[in-house]
């Protein structure tokens, strides 16, 4: 398990904390792999009823390590990173997450993927993957303008304008938004110990049931954004932007046709 991620257990909850706070829980390989293992264990473990996943009260996380994208980009399905989507996507039991302050790239569109989502009011939700050379990714081109309409979907994910709690609340991203880290960590976690008083199996079929719908549509879009995405990574616009990023300056496309 990567030093990065925690995993607490208390009763049937098990508790998934991203612990990077001096790269705001920016995501690296071994933090998906750790992400997926511990997944994949708790998917086994049947004293195990729901998962709760949060970056602690102050950030959620700044998304994919961008080092990480420059030195070592994902290249394909065996990749950390789409290893730990698909065991994300195909998680049978119910998964809560708690988001206080930024939840950039990664950290916006798992959201779209678990099953509660409390937020922060200082959450800042964001996916600037056009911004960043990319395209967007887990599903996100799909879900997104059929729960928001085109026009905002198009705000979101191709101008990468972020947005906070209340507005995650108001659009269906989130359950609830929270006065601060602290009352939303404590709300996720009460409704996720909320899991462990009903039938387990009823609580699958019902998750299962709901997630049908379009499931093989979205998993063919999942497959197909993530062969862009890695196509996009080696991009020359991408890696001016991830550079400038790291360079602490703005991206300079013009050199682009
Ligand atoms: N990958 C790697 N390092 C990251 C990171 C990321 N995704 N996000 C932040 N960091 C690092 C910064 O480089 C900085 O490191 P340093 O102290 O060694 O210089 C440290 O974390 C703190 O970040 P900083 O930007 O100074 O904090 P902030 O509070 O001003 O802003 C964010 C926080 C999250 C809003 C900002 O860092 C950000 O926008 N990051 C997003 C990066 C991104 O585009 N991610 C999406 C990838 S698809």
């Amino acid at each position: 398990m990567s030093e990065h991620v925690l995993v607490e257990r208390e009763r049937g909850l098990l508790t998934l904390r991203l612990n990077r706070p001096d790269k705001k829980n920016a995501l690296t390989r071994a933090m998906y792999a750790g992400l997926g293992e511990a997944l994949s264990q708790a998917e086994r473990d049947s004293d195990v009823r729901a998962v709760l996943l949060t970056g602690g009260t102050e950030c959620f996380t700044s998304g994919n390590d961008v080092a990480d994208f420059i030195q070592a980009p994902p290249t394909g399905p065996d990749s950390e990173v789409f290893r730990f989507m698909r065991t994300l996507f195909d998680f049978a039991k119910p998964i809560v997450a708690a988001v206080s302050g930024p939840a950039v790239g990664i950290g916006t569109t798992l959201l779209l993927h678990c099953d509660l989502v409390y937020v922060s009011r200082d959450a800042r939700l964001k996916m600037p993957f056009v911004s960043l050379g990319l395209c967007p990714e887990f599903g996100s081109s799909l879900i997104l303008p059929r729960l928001l309409g085109h026009a905002r979907a198009t705000e979101l994910l191709l101008l990468g304008e972020a947005f906070g709690g209340e507005q995650a609340e108001a659009w269906g991203i989130a359950n609830q938004v929270l006065d601060d880290g602290a009352a939303t960590l404590a709300k996720a976690r009460e409704m996720a110990l909320g899991f462990q008083r009903l039938a387990p199996t009823a609580v699958l079929d019902g998750k299962r049931l709901m997630r049908a719908p379009g499931r093989e549509e979205l998993r063919r879009v999942i497959e197909e954004e993530a062969a862009l995405f890695g196509q996009r990574l080696r991009s020359p616009e991408a890696i001016e932007a991830l550079s400038a990023f790291m360079q602490r300056r703005p991206a300079d496309f013009s050199r682009f046709a």
